[in-house]
């Protein structure tokens, strides 16, 4: 898949940056043509002279280079590329990218970059751990841009946790997966309902759920990352996403969110239904705040709202595919298989809050697929973009059907 791409290789000044020979090495000789640009500081860890041996081309480091006096032109460079390696990605430069700090021709030309990006940090298990890089990382996630996740082991400060850059080998082949998955789903649009819906109890109480949001977000990513157009249709959430190719509809509660799916139905090919819908809106929601009474409880009507996903089953076309989300905290196969048929569904993705690190708020998920054709697909425990991965490869295959 890398034959003839135009790669820029962006060293920075970590200690891993000895493999960027190797990595520079496996590039070319996957037939991509590769530009290195250093930062000042990669200099010090390894030597030009090597890389540019290697990628047959100079290694750019400076906006000028000193003895020609020539410009070198982060624009041109940037819609050169048709992919961005930062590798190793320090601390410092993660946090530049993340804050547009463009102080240095590696930066800029991240920012002028039109491609695809890929980070692959390296650095001390407590700077991967303090929240200033926890956060800056999570930007770079919410730009669109990949981060090749480091490894676990023994670090050049003898420490042992995670901080070591993955091998360059993992690095060619997660930028080869890149492109060979890469635009699946160009051309397709793709309707998901993320987050919780809140329903007013009075002007300051409500109802809601713990839903985070972020396997939803994860999920829009994934389809726009690979080429579609996405509705993303979400209540309430602490999630940004500045990530091109998703437009965002935020709703409050389950009535808002059922009408902007309805809305958007016809335009789609695929719905996602991940939303934690409540299930009850309050009938009598109060217009005051309700006072503290010593001796009477208040009563709360509740109502039941709109079954979202019902709705789509019932109005949905047939070249159109559904796939819902079934939470369960006990007798999960039984429960999902059963709303995989009410609401009409082509898959139903299952996860029980009795698998740990599945769920809520956590950043990781553990799923089984259900399919309207009697398979079930068992997943690993894996990052929630990881299982978004997984599960638009199966909406891939129902619309490559379609
Ligand atoms: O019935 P239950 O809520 O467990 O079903 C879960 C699936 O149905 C999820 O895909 C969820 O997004 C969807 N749903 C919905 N509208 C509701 C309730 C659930 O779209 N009111």
């Amino acid at each position: 898949m890398l034959k003839g791409k135009h790669i820029i290789l962006g060293i920075t000044g970590g200690i891993a940056a000895y493999k960027c020979a190797t990595l520079t090495r496996l590039l070319v000789k996957a037939g991509a043509e590769v530009q290195v640009i250093m930062t000042p500081n990669a200099k010090q860890f390894i030597q030009p002279l090597t890389l540019s041996t290697l990628s047959g081309k100079p290694v750019i480091s400076e906006f000028f280079t000193a003895n020609t006096g020539q410009w070198n032109s982060h624009v041109d460079l940037g819609l050169w590329a048709d992919a961005l390696i930062i590798a190793p990605a320090t601390a410092s430069t993660i946090g530049k990218m993340a804050n547009g700090v463009a102080d240095n021709m590696l930066v800029t030309t991240y920012l002028s970059a039109k491609a695809p990006v890929f980070v692959a940090p390296a650095m001390d298990l407590d700077m991967m751990r303090h929240p200033s890089t926890v956060r800056n990382i999570e930007l770079l996630r919410s730009y669109g841009n990949h981060i090749i996740e480091p490894t676990a082991g023994e670090l050049a400060s003898h420490l042992i946790g995670k901080g070591r850059m993955e091998e360059p080998e993992n690095i060619v082949k997660a930028i080869d997966d890149y492109f060979a998955i890469s635009q699946d789903l160009q051309g397709k649009r793709v309707l998901i309902t993320a987050g919780p819906t809140v329903e007013k109890v009075d002007p300051v109480r409500y109802i809601s759920n713990f839903s985070s949001g972020k396997m939803g977000f994860a999920l829009a990513e994934e389809c726009a990352s690979r080429g579609a157009q996405v509705t993303l249709v979400t209540g309430p959430v602490s999630l940004k996403t500045e990530y091109p190719g998703i437009d965002r509809i935020d709703v409050t509660t389950a009535i808002e969110m059922h009408d902007a799916v309805m809305k958007a139905l016809p335009d789609n090919d695929a719905v996602i239904l991940c939303a934690a819908v409540a299930d009850y809106r309050v009938e009598n929601v109060a217009d005051k705040k309700i006072k503290r009474e010593k001796d009477v409880a208040p009563v709360i009507r509740l109502a039941p709202n709109p079954d979202i996903a019902r709705a789509v089953g019932q109005n949905k076309r047939d070249d159109q595919v559904t796939v819902g989300f079934a939470l369960e905290t006990d007798n999960e196969q039984v429960n999902a298989q059963g709303k995989l048929e009410r609401k009409n569904l082509n898959f139903i993705v299952m996860n029980s809050l009795r698998d740990k690190n599945a769920g809520f708020q956590v950043d990781t998920n553990k799923v089984t697929i259900i399919t309207d054709k009697g398979e079930t697909i068992e997943g690993d425990c894996k990052s929630k973009r990881d299982v978004a991965r997984d599960i638009v490869d199966v909406l891939h295959n129902y619309l490559a059907q379609k």
